[in-house]
């Protein structure tokens, strides 16, 4: 399988792109619910958020790349065709992660160094986009939650989508995100 994606299939850098995005955002999601199991202060609970910038922060560049190669590799059209709506709700939901997963990072970033904690990445500093100002990093911090719960729904429905295509409309919708073996043994 080539790089690139294909007549009816996503390539491989689309595939992992994909996956091992998801696998970030989901795995930051499970790490930020799991920081209020904590008392506040703790340093469990510290360490649990530092794993969740991290985690966001890699979802951040690897957006980056995913975006450059999207723009220039159109995804393979679904066989048979959905219906308009369909087609049109399914975009309005990848602009949507497109657009979620580069402004949580950000949104997550500029709001702990509004309130004074700025964050490394992997150890390194991170350019400072914000001065401290306690007010703007509260709201900061409201945005921030209140797309990533949205982000959380989305994903819901997105799983739910790929498997009533796959399962219910019996169209490829499925089948050309995932690996070329698996698409085969699941083939119809
Ligand atoms: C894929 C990227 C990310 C996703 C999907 C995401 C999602 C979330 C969600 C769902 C929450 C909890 C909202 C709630 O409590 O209702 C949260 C909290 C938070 N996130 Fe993120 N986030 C991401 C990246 C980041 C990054 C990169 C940073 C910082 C550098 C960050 C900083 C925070 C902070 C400070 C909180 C609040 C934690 C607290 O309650 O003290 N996030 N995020
Ligand atoms: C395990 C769960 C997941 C499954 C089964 C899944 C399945 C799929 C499938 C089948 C497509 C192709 C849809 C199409 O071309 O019309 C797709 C595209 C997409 N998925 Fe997922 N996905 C999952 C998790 C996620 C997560 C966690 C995210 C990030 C929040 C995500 C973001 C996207 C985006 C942005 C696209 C559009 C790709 C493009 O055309 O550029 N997916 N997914």
């Amino acid at each position: 399988m080539g790089l690139r994606n294909e007549a009816r299939r996503y390539g491989s850098a689309a595939l992992w792109l994909h996956w091992t995005i998801a696998l970030l955002v989901i795995a930051a999601l499970v790490f930020i619910e799991l920081h209020g199991l904590y008392p506040k202060g703790s340093e469990a609970r510290e360490a649990v958020k530092q794993i969740h910038f991290q985690l966001g922060m890699l979802v951040l560049l690897l957006m980056l790349a995913r975006l450059a190669w999207r723009l220039g590799n159109p995804p393979p059209p679904i066989t048979p065709a959905p219906r308009p709506w369909e087609a049109f709700l399914a975009r309005l939901v990848h602009v949507f992660f497109y657009a979620a997963l580069l402004a949580l990072p950000l949104l997550g970033l500029a709001s702990l160094q509004a309130s004074g904690k700025p964050p490394s990445f992997l150890g390194l500093p991170l350019p400072a986009l914000m001065a401290e100002d306690k007010a703007l990093g509260k709201s900061l911090k409201g945005a921030h939650e209140l797309i990533g719960n949205i982000v959380i729904w989305l994903i819901v429905l997105h799983v739910v989508a790929g498997f009533w295509h796959h399962l219910v409309r019996r169209d490829d919708t499925l089948l050309r995100m995932l690996p070329a073996w698996l698409a085969r043994r699941l083939g119809r």
